[in-house]
């Protein structure tokens, strides 16, 4: 379908939306159809051409993403050019640059604090720089990926000085407040994102005597969508990005997007219709970039923000619940948690991200009826788990930090990266052979858990070659408060470059990562898995999931989570139909489903066509 096909289409759906939120506003949806048509209108040929297979590439087995950020690893732009050949070697097809437009200076939440949508952060680059990795990486068939900041500016935005300089226009796209009587009937009801570094959700802004919401860190100031003006800004800028190429866009902070009095302010029934406004205005106009929602929430929320058949929302939401549950049944050794997690039916063209780190802290935001059911106190299961993965248990293999200590709750997340938490370090520390070879097939077994799932498996830079916790970040002021930065560290290249000892665990890491996702795209190259079951059995230790492709072929996935042999009873696997011997893709094993029992080493893990 072409622009004005589209247009026909989608526009009823499209105004019943809008005055649902601007109600009366015919005047305000004129002009967002003008801007539409403007942004279609100046879309060159080449993007034009890309949009006729719309987001069909979303859906491909062989896609493959990894997020970085640009200076951390390739230290600007033009350099992230020359190392095409690095993801191309590595089997990857989608690359997310983590915050790359103009931050606010100073202190910034990672690039989170943005002050002009339209420019590049000048320490990475230009816009032109950028253009020019767009035009490379699609050379090379490369997909890329940006974020947009919806929920806040930084508070040296264009919109935000103007605010700050009595402009009331300005001021009113922002939550901003006389005094503070309106802001403690917010409070009342609000929880905080960080209640450590940035307590509250407003801030006094002495200058200007008036008060101003900021989620957030103090200088990220909350847009308020339900001025008109600012989803018109707001579309603008997203159609902006799209017209440079971009080919995913990562919606940050979705849930808080829309705020009521009254409410926590999250997830609200709104922020489903913005959204939903969001998906048609691209599928109009950029029908090849797709959206990627950040909404980091429980499980049964986090899905409705795929939307449903009638009106869709993201494309592609991160699988969060599943990250989750692989550090829990990495510290549990108990597959049963990640085994009996729901299986969601989304709507049609949606796809999970699905990844084990990201730049983020990990919130232990379980199941909490489920694991009741278990018999697993809640509130002592996270606390084990926090406890677990800042290494201070004794039978702990992990060195991370605490995120947001909460001393009265005793609440926290955790940070570190995939191979600290994963047993790394210490192994690394103790000079323990046997530890370190654990750690290095725990590295193995993490990356296989989410590659081999149905859906885009997210990388996080660094995990590939299994890096290391960075302390340097506590010498920062910028950064020292905000332990997330200890699993932001710069790319060793030199793992990669340099000719490394035979027995290097760093070496190993890449070439079983990169022999995973060569394994999961031979397996799946032209075919869509449609369906994917656990298949259950009584050791729980283990975790076996049948997957189904639209070829009707069959792919067994079979985990052991734990350091110890492990068994998997075949008479258990018969009311499957599993028989006979079958060559198992990573080592090359014969797996015999006639013999009585498969065995499985520590950590070991099998992946088998049937
Ligand atoms: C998202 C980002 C996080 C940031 C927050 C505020 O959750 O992933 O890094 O701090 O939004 O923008």
């Amino acid at each position: 379908m072409d622009f004005e096909e589209k247009m026909t289409d989608l526009s009823g759906m499209l105004e019943k939306e809008y005055y649902e939120l601007y109600p009366g506003r015919n005047d305000a949806l004129k002009r967002l159809y003008t801007l539409m048509k403007k942004h279609h209108s100046n879309r060159s040929d080449a993007l034009k051409s890309r949009d006729k297979s719309g987001s069909d590439w979303l859906y491909s087995p062989n896609t493959v993403g990894i997020m970085l950020y640009v200076d951390l690893f390739s230290n600007n732009l033009i350099k992230l050019i020359e190392h095409s050949g690095y993801f191309k070697e590595l089997g990857i097809t989608l690359i997310h640059l983590m915050p790359i437009l103009k931050p606010r200076s100073g202190e910034n939440d990672g690039g989170y604090a943005v002050q002009d949508y339209r420019s590049i952060d000048s320490r990475i680059g230009t816009m032109k720089d950028f253009k020019k990795v767009v035009e490379h990486y699609h050379a090379n068939g490369i997909r890329i990926c940006i974020d947009y900041v919806v929920n806040h500016t930084a508070d040296d935005h264009d919109w935000a000085k103007k605010a700050l300089s009595g402009d009331e226009k300005y001021q009113k796209y922002y939550f901003m407040f006389d005094d503070d009587a309106i802001p403690k009937q917010f409070e009342a009801s609000l929880q905080e994102v960080f209640p450590k570094v940035a307590p509250g959700n407003f801030t006094y802004l002495k200058n200007l005597d008036k008060w101003v919401m900021t989620t957030f860190y103090p200088f990220q100031w909350d847009l308020n969508f339900r001025n008109p003006e600012v989803f018109y800004e707001m579309a603008d800028n997203l159609l902006y990005l799209t017209d440079i190429g971009v080919d995913m866009i990562r919606l940050d902070a979705i849930p808080y997007i829309w705020k009521t009095i009254g409410t926590n302010c999250r997830n609200l029934p709104e922020v489903h219709v913005l959204l939903g406004l969001f998906r048609k205005i691209i599928e109009i106009c950029a029908p090849s970039t797709t959206l990627l929602g950040e909404a980091i929430v429980e499980p049964d929320t986090i899905v409705k923000y795929f939307g449903n058949n009638e009106r869709l929302e993201c494309h592609s939401l991160y699988n969060a619940s599943y990250m989750v549950e692989i550090w829990n049944s990495i510290a549990t050794r108990d597959a049963r948690h990640i085994s009996w997690m729901k299986d969601y039916e989304l709507p049609a063209a949606s796809v999970w991200i699905n990844y084990a780190r990201c730049h983020d802290d990990i919130g232990w935001g379980l199941d909490s009826g489920r694991l009741l059911r278990m018999g697993f106190d809640p509130n002592a299961h996270k606390s084990f788990l926090i406890d677990f993965y800042l290494g201070s248990l004794e039978d702990s293999f992990s060195s991370g930090e605490l995120y947001e200590f909460n001393p009265i709750t005793m609440d926290a997340r955790n940070s570190g990266t995939l191979a600290s938490l994963a047993g790394l370090e210490k192994a690394i520390k103790l000079s323990d052979d046997y530890l370190l070879e654990l750690a290095f097939k725990r590295i193995r077994l993490i990356h296989a858990l989410f590659l081999f799932r149905k859906g885009i498996p997210m990388l996080y830079s660094g995990d590939e070659i299994g890096q290391l916790n960075n302390l340097s970040y506590l010498e920062d002021d910028h950064k020292k408060n905000d332990s997330r930065w200890l699993h932001r560290m710069v790319f060793d290249w030199k793992q990669v470059s340099e000719p490394q000892p035979i027995d290097s665990v760093h070496s190993k890491v890449l070439d079983s990562v990169k022999k995973i996702i060569e394994t999961r795209k031979n397996y799946t190259s032209d075919a869509v898995i449609l369906t994917e079951n656990v298949v259950r059995q009584s050791n729980d230790h283990l975790l076996v999931i049948s997957q189904t492709t639209i070829k009707n072929e069959t792919i067994l996935l079979i985990f052991n989570l734990s350091e110890d042999r492990q068994w998997l009873y075949t008479n258990e696997l018969k009311r499957y139909g599993l028989s006979g011997k079958w060559r198992e893709t990573i080592q090359g094993k014969i797996i015999d489903f006639d013999k009585n029992r498969i065995v499985l080493g520590p950590y070991e893990f099998f992946v088998t066509k049937i």
